[in-house]
């Protein structure tokens, strides 16, 4: 049995192909929600646009400390799969819900595949970057995207043979539901925008929006760019960030402010953009995917494939430096994308099957 843990929108978009590859095959899987994600246009929403089972278990940790989330998340994992004894638990990404997931389950001798292992920044100071780390040194099943991601766990010493580069699942979720967009809704005309004509921007990482001064560069910077380009700027908001400016007192006039959209409409602003301002980390990979220049409010990543190629540049959080890069946001978008071809979620699964196997 293959026990599938998840708790954050990006999770749930990217473990979406796993579990539609589960169903196909008719495994014995389950999928455990840690509830890390809790409002409907983070959550539930997804489920329904993705036509995804129910999650077997939703633990309902919702938001707290680092320490206090985590812990939550832990114990209510720990009773699931003592209860469940699953072959191998899968978890996806780098948040609080798969350091827990990866944790409880290494402890319990439960098999740990993570799915988009190996991925860097090189900063400490990001709670992602901790995650990762630990979740990939606990790890059975090193899912590595990429060649690049794959040579940073044997530079850190990890077992070549735990590693399998499969591609992003992101990929699969791309392709699987960009063509369902077109066929049943029409974001644009909704919201009132033509095509190239609008920019997107989408952040919310802590150290951009817990922090006064980078957040006021960033919107700073925003508000820069659509004087010069005189475009609309859709600016679909993370309820943390939503949080963060109105308790920080700040104003996001002039920007044209939308609450978190689903996955289908959003792939479609997406698409459409003329580029892209984020600090997300699927947004870089996606972007790269659908050939959409993209600039990272940033001063580092952890995908630094989508620089190699040429869809993304590092802006930090400088309101000037912002406004450059878009100034010379790239016009040729023929770079190719290096995360697959979207077939990760059967090559991963497939794996998984052999490890069930392996066990039994
Ligand atoms: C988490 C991940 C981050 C990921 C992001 C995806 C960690 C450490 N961070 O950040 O890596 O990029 O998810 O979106 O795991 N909130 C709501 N409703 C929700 C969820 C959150 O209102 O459904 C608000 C709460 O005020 C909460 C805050 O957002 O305190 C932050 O939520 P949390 O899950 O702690 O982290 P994210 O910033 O969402
Ligand atoms: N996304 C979405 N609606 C939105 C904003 C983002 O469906 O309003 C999707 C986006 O296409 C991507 C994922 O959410 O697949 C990225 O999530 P987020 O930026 O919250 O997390 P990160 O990737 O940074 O961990």
């Amino acid at each position: 049995m293959i026990g599938i843990i998840l708790g954050t929108r990006p999770e749930i978009i990217k473990m979406s192909p796993i579990i539609k590859e589960c169903e196909e095959q008719n495994l014995d899987y389950f999928i455990l929600h840690t509830g890390q994600h809790y409002s409907y246009e983070m959550d539930r929403i997804f489920f329904d646009i993705l036509n995804l089972p129910q999650p077997e278990y939703n633990l309902d940790a919702g938001s707290g400390t680092h320490a206090s989330q985590t812990g939550k998340i832990m114990l209510g994992i720990e009773n699931v799969l003592l209860k469940t004894q699953p072959d191998i638990v899968l978890v996806q990404g780098d948040t609080n819900t798969v350091l827990s997931g990866s944790l409880v389950a290494a402890k319990l001798n439960i098999k740990v595949g993570h799915v988009e292992a190996g991925l860097r920044s090189f900063d400490h100071s990001m709670p992602e970057e901790i995650n990762r780390i630990v979740s990939d040194h606990i790890s059975d099943y090193l899912f590595a995207p990429t060649e690049t991601s794959s040579q940073q766990l044997i530079k850190e010493g990890i077992e070549p043979e735990k590693i399998f580069v499969t591609g992003n699942t992101v990929v699969d979720a791309v392709y699987q539901n960009i063509k369902i967009a077109k066929e049943k809704i029409n974001t644009l005309k909704d919201f009132h925008l033509f095509p190239k004509n609008y920019i997107l921007v989408t952040f919310h990482r802590a150290e951009n929006v817990d922090i006064k001064k980078r957040l006021e560069g960033i919107i700073i910077g925003l508000k820069l760019i659509k004087d010069y380009f005189s475009l609309p700027i859709v600016f679909p908001i993370h309820p943390r960030t939503e949080k963060m400016v109105e308790k920080l007192g700040l104003s996001l006039e002039g920007i044209d402010v939308i609450p978190p959209q689903g996955f289908l409409e959003f792939l479609q602003l997406e698409a459409n953009a003329k580029f892209v301002l984020t600090d997300s980390g699927g947004l870089q990979e996606e972007t790269c995917i659908l050939r959409v220049p993209c600039i990272t409010l940033r001063d580092n990543t952890e995908r630094p494939e989508t620089l190699e190629v040429g869809s993304n540049v590092l802006a930090g959080v400088n309101p000037l430096v912002i406004l450059n890069s878009a100034k010379n946001a790239v016009k040729e978008n023929n770079w190719s994308n290096p995360y697959g071809n979207g077939n990760a979620a059967r090559l991963i699964v497939d794996i998984c099957r052999l490890a069930t196997k392996e066990k039994n």
